[in-house]
Order: C-alpha cells, then structure tokens, then sequence
C-alpha cells in the first residue's frame, strides 16, 4: 500500500501531466494498493487542504495535454516562513496536512523556486521526490527540463514566422524569448530559428556592438536582420549597476520590457524603425512535444521507483541519457546558467551570430 499526494507548482509548462501519469502508472503497475491525493494550485492546496482523491482514470489520456490538471500558483519560496494574513504557519500547515493524509511521500513538480520549498520540506522530514519542471531550463544538476523543448519548437516557430515577414519588408525584428534570467531558451531557439544576434543575460551587450552587427548585415546586401532577445537580457551598462540601482532605473523608464528599450536604442542609432514581437506565454502552452513526453514517462517512471524503494529527499534528473537520484540538498537554490565560454556559444560565434559584446 502507497499513499502519495502530488502537486504542481510556479509557472506551468506543456508536459506536467505527462509526468504525472509517468508516476501514477509506474507505481499503478507496481502497488498492490495505490491511494494519490492531488493538491489543487500547487503548494496552496497543501497549505489550506484543498485537495483531491485521483484515480487511474485522471491519468488517463492526458500525455498530450498541456497545463496541469492540478493547477498551480506561485508561493514564494522567501515568503514560505512568513504566516499568511491570519497569521497561519504555512510551514506547520503542510506538514499538518501531510500528516492527516498520512502520506508516504509527496511528488513535487516544478522549478527552482518550488525546489527550494520541496527541500526545506524534506529538511523538516517529509518525504520528497521533486521532478524538474520549466521552460527555461535552469535547474541545477539534471541536463535539461520538462518544457524546455517544447518551449524551444514554439519560439522557434516565432522565429521563423518574423523571418519571412521581415525578408519581405527589410526589417530589423527583435523577437522577445522567456526564461527568467537564463539565456537557454533564447540561445537554443535563436540559433534553430537563424537568429542574426542573440543576447542572453549571461553575455551583457553593447548596444553598439549590436548595431555594428545590423550595419556588416546590410553592408553585405541583406535587408533584414533577426535579433532574439532574451526577457532577460542585459547591457554591459546596466550589469555594472548594483541591483537596487539596476531596479530603481528600470521603474523610472518606458518600456515595457528589455526589447522595447534595445529596439529604441537601434532605432536611434540607425535611424529606422525596429518591430518587436512578444510570444509570451505561448512559449509554455499547447502540447508537450514528443522529446518531452518522452523525457517525462521516464522521469515519471523512475519516481514510481525511488518511491517504491523508499529512497526520498532527491530530484530525478536526466544525466547523460539515463535518470538519476540527485539530492535534493546538492541542488536547491543553485541556479545552471549558460556558460560565455562553451563550446555551443563558440561554434555560434563561428558562424557569425553575434552576441552583441
Ligand atoms: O519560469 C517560467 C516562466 O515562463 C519564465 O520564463 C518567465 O519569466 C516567467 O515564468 C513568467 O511568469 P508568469 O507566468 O508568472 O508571468
């Protein structure tokens, strides 16, 4: 007999509940009896005991369903000891919960923020098993994430429409990638959808470099130019300023965010006009793609596992091609960021695409 409760947590993205029908049929095939309670909105259904009984028919037809069943909200991981406006422990009040349910363990899904708060559950003796959930793909210790190739096929997609428009009108498009302050997505979707310029967080620009750039590309004939931009990006500029400086200077400007600023900056220094598109939120919609789906039946798999060892407190990562253990204290609140000096930024230099430093 096993009783796990389940939730999801932060920013949702495509292929949570095909992870969480990897777990549920693991253990299903495994268990003599299973009980799973799914908690509804992430760690506030743990908070508040606002949660329900599942079945084997909620995890039913739902590997290609995007969002989460469970649904989810953000709970700060630095507001966690903080009680609530009634003045309730959150902390003590899922603890409580858990132990009412008298689960044996809890399957948390989500990204580093959730991380954090999923070890310091364990850290106050619950069972964890934590899977690695985002779009941006920075979570520490595991090669990639659930979403994050997904995310890649929809920005791509982005990338590749702006092209042909901006071919057709000689333009300069920038094109705004989520992921927090990582530059994964926007590296990897740029250089799949032929970005010309690419800036991420990790490599502040120079927005002269930048327009140096656009002007070897028109000098070589060609009228258009592709930046992805990533929502975090950064000038060398602004990453010289303390972080209060930095946000003091941001609430004082117009724009609505980083792409609105480079794009008025180019447009000045050259002279014409720059178009900026956003996706959003598409970038974390729709249906998983079918590496996530597959990435996440075997992290789901490999959960049911530990859990059916009793082997708690960690990550299931993908190391390598093969799913791993990780503790979950080797990783919480370490962030896995794009490295200026790797081998990939280096054979995209090669190619020409400039990264504006
Ligand atoms: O972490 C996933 C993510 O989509 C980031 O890329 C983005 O910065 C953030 O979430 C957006 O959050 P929200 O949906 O709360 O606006």
């Amino acid at each position: 007999m096993k009783r796990i409760g389940m939730l999801t947590s932060g920013g949702d993205c495509q292929a949570l509940n095909a992870a969480m029908r990897g777990v549920v049929k693991g253990l299903s095939a495994n268990v003599d009896e299973l009980e799973v309670y799914g908690f509804e909105n992430g760690y506030k259904g743990l908070i508040y005991g606002k949660y329900r009984r599942l079945t084997a028919a909620d995890f039913s037809g739902i590997l290609t369903k995007g969002g989460t069943i469970l649904g989810s909200s953000r709970q700060p991981f630095k507001l966690m000891r903080t009680p609530d406006e009634n003045g309730l422990d959150k902390v003590e009040a899922m603890k409580q919960t858990y132990r009412e349910l008298e689960l044996d363990c809890l399957v948390i899904l989500g990204g580093n923020g959730t991380q954090k708060t999923a070890n310091l559950l364990r850290e106050e003796g619950l069972n964890i098993i934590h899977l690695p959930k985002t779009i941006d793909n920075d979570i520490y210790g595991t090669d990639v994430t659930f979403g994050f190739q997904s995310a890649i096929n929809i920005a791509t997609e982005a990338i590749d429409c702006i092209h042909t428009t901006a071919a057709s009108h000689n333009r300069v498009f920038i094109v705004e990638v989520m992921g927090h302050k990582v530059g994964w997505l926007t590296l990897y979707a740029g250089i799949a959808g032929g970005a010309d310029i690419i800036l991420l967080p990790e490599i502040p620009y120079d927005i002269d470099k930048v327009v140096d750039a656009i002007q070897k590309r028109t000098k070589d004939g060609k009228g258009f130019t592709i930046l992805a931009v990533a929502e975090g990006a950064i000038s060398k500029e602004d990453a010289a300023l303390s972080k209060k400086e930095y946000k003091a200077k941001v609430a004082e400007h117009k724009y609505p965010s980083v792409s609105y600023e480079i794009a008025d900056h180019i447009s000045q220094k050259l002279g014409s006009e720059v178009r900026v598109a956003v996706p959003g939120h598409t970038q974390r919609g729709g249906s998983p793609c079918p590496y996530d789906r597959v990435l996440c039946t075997r992290l789901g798999s490999a959960a049911a596992k530990a859990i059916m060892d009793e082997d708690y407190g960690c990550m299931i990562a993908m190391i390598d091609g093969k799913t791993k253990r990780v503790p979950l204290g080797d990783v919480a609140g370490k962030l896995k960021t794009v490295d200026p000096d790797s081998q990939m930024i280096k054979e995209a230099k090669r190619i020409g695409i400039s990264f504006g430093d």
